[in-house]
């Protein structure tokens, strides 16, 4: 019983140390332990004392049995009912941030109520987080401090610099697939974020763009690489801030999946500065969760989201796409005849949007690389979005929690895909789905910001990373030489 002697050792530690002054309670001392000790062997393996898992168990008995009679589930109608009564209405844009003010001046009743609403029971009595952030009084007082603090430089480039087409924003609307790397540079080069003295940086911006080099017939797939490393090289010579840090104060942004390879020939690049990509695999060696950060890709869509809430969505969950991967071929074979459950490989024969807007479940699944626009698309249309990427790194999962607003299943898991949203109950999705409406939002670029729009919430990603310096990679490889 080794856990119980580390238990009584630590104990008799905390005595002994009380009663180092007087010799003589050495023991008394003793006897408590043993008898501390003979108590503990009963506890653990009698049922003289109620165990907190036993209770559990009691608890989960009891909702069980109560969840036999009636056709709905009781659980999830208490939740949906305290769902309804909440006197907050939530994510009004800056309505919450007046929120917290007006929840302080009520003597903090109102943050206990709402404290405990954060977690409520599914339908085996386990807890549930069915709040879209992790912690959402956290999370808005970080923004607020983050809107009026946070500082970014960029380093400059003339109108006329040869490369002018790829380091700065371009002049036009961003669009297509990978939009949102345009969209990030076009919004922040505008925004209060940036200063143009390096002393007040918190960040540095690297300000170039994966996505025209690959365009640019004097780069090239073939020529971003060294592209990259040059440019490393003209700013570490022209400037004192690369060198400082070795780059750990720096970040750039790209959506297109090349920008996996691009760094090879930047290895500082790759393990000291921030990367925000789209390709957010934590399974591949070039992405580091927590120091590196998802971007969300979003094919922008004109206008506001359609009224999703009144249509009606018969269908149980939609995919189309092309087969470039096993995931996909998977998801083919298990599917290709589900009256269900239609996947479209190939040409769609009706439009894409209607699709979205009448399933239930639109499915996100890996294709070349984790990530494709379909989540964006998803949510755009109030579709809940069922992730099947393994290894996929979500977009703002620091601040978001995705369990309450999206299903996630494994690859394995595949040939169970009807079984796993089939038990998801009516209420449940209900709730999945006002949650998906509810970050709309945070998937959403626009020309001039809109608060907690994607622009915000990449912004407050770099902020959560801007302190964590890291030892010079220049400096690693010297010492080994
Ligand atoms: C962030 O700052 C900008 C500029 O000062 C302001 O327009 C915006 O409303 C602020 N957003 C929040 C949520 O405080
Ligand atoms: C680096 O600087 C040289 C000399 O000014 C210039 O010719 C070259 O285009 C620069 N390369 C990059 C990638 O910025
Ligand atoms: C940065 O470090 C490199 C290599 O050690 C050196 O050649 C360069 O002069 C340094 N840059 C500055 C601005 O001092
Ligand atoms: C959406 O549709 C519902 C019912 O169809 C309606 O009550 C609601 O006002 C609509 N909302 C908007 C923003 O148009
Ligand atoms: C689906 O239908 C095609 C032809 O209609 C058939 O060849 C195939 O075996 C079916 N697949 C499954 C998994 O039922």
């Amino acid at each position: 019983m080794p856990r119980s002697i580390l238990l009584l050792y630590s104990l008799s530690r905390r005595r002994l140390s009380d009663s180092i002054r007087g010799l003589f309670f050495i023991p008394t001392t003793l006897a408590l332990i043993t008898s501390l000790f003979i108590l503990f062997y009963i506890s653990s393996t009698s049922n003289l004392f109620t165990h907190p898992h036993q209770n559990r168990l009691q608890v989960k008995h009891s909702f069980r049995s109560s969840t036999i009679s009636p056709p709905t589930r009781p659980i999830i109608q208490v939740s949906h009912q305290k769902w309804t009564e909440d006197p907050f209405p939530r994510l009004p844009g800056l309505a919450e941030v007046d929120e917290i003010s007006s929840l302080a001046d009520d003597g903090g009743r109102g943050i206990e109520n709402r404290r405990s609403m954060k977690h409520q029971t599914d339908s085996n009595g386990n807890y549930v987080n069915n709040e879209v952030f992790h912690d959402r009084d956290i999370f808005l007082e970080n923004f607020k401090e983050m809107n009026k603090s946070f500082k970014i430089y960029i380093y400059p480039h003339r109108q006329d610099d040869p490369f002018a087409h790829a380091l700065l924003p371009v002049d036009f609307e961003p669009g297509g697939n990978y939009a949102s790397e345009s969209y990030f540079k076009k919004v922040l080069m505008k925004s209060h974020f940036i200063t143009k003295d390096p002393s007040k940086a918190d960040l540095f911006f690297l300000p170039f763009s994966i996505a025209r080099l690959r365009h640019d017939p004097r780069v090239g797939v073939g020529g971003i690489q060294d592209f990259i490393r040059d440019y490393i090289f003209n700013i570490s010579r022209t400037y004192p801030y690369w060198n400082r840090t070795g780059g750990a104060d720096h970040f750039y942004v790209a959506c297109h999946s090349i920008g996996r390879s691009a760094l090879e020939k930047a290895d500082e690049v790759k393990f000291n500065a921030i990367q925000v990509v789209c390709s957010s695999s934590y399974f591949l060696s070039g992405y580091v969760a927590h120091k590196d950060a998802s971007l969300p890709q979003i094919w922008p869509r004109e206008g506001e989201p359609p009224n999703v809430t009144s249509s009606k969505r018969e269908k149980l969950a939609f995919f189309a796409g092309s087969i470039n991967s096993p995931v996909r071929e998977k998801l083919l074979q298990a599917w290709r005849n589900d009256s269900e459950i239609s996947v479209h490989f190939g040409r769609l024969t009706t439009p894409y949007d209607k699709e979205l807007l009448r399933s239930k479940f639109c499915l996100h699944v890996k294709g070349f690389e984790v990530n494709t626009a379909r989540i964006g698309d998803a949510l755009y249309y109030g579709c809940v979005p069922v992730i099947i990427a393994n290894h996929y790194d979500l977009p703002f999962a620091d601040i978001l929690n995705w369990k309450s607003f999206s299903i996630i299943v494994a690859t394995l898991d595949i040939p169970l895909l009807k079984k796993i949203l089939k038990g998801i109950s009516f209420d449940e999705y209900l709730q999945l789905q006002s949650n998906a409406l509810k970050v709309q939002k945070h998937f959403q670029w626009h020309l001039l910001p809109v608060d907690f729009d994607a622009f915000y919430m990449v912004m407050y990603e770099l902020w959560l990373r801007r302190s964590s310096l890291r030892v010079p990679f220049s400096a690693l490889v010297d010492s080994t030489r």
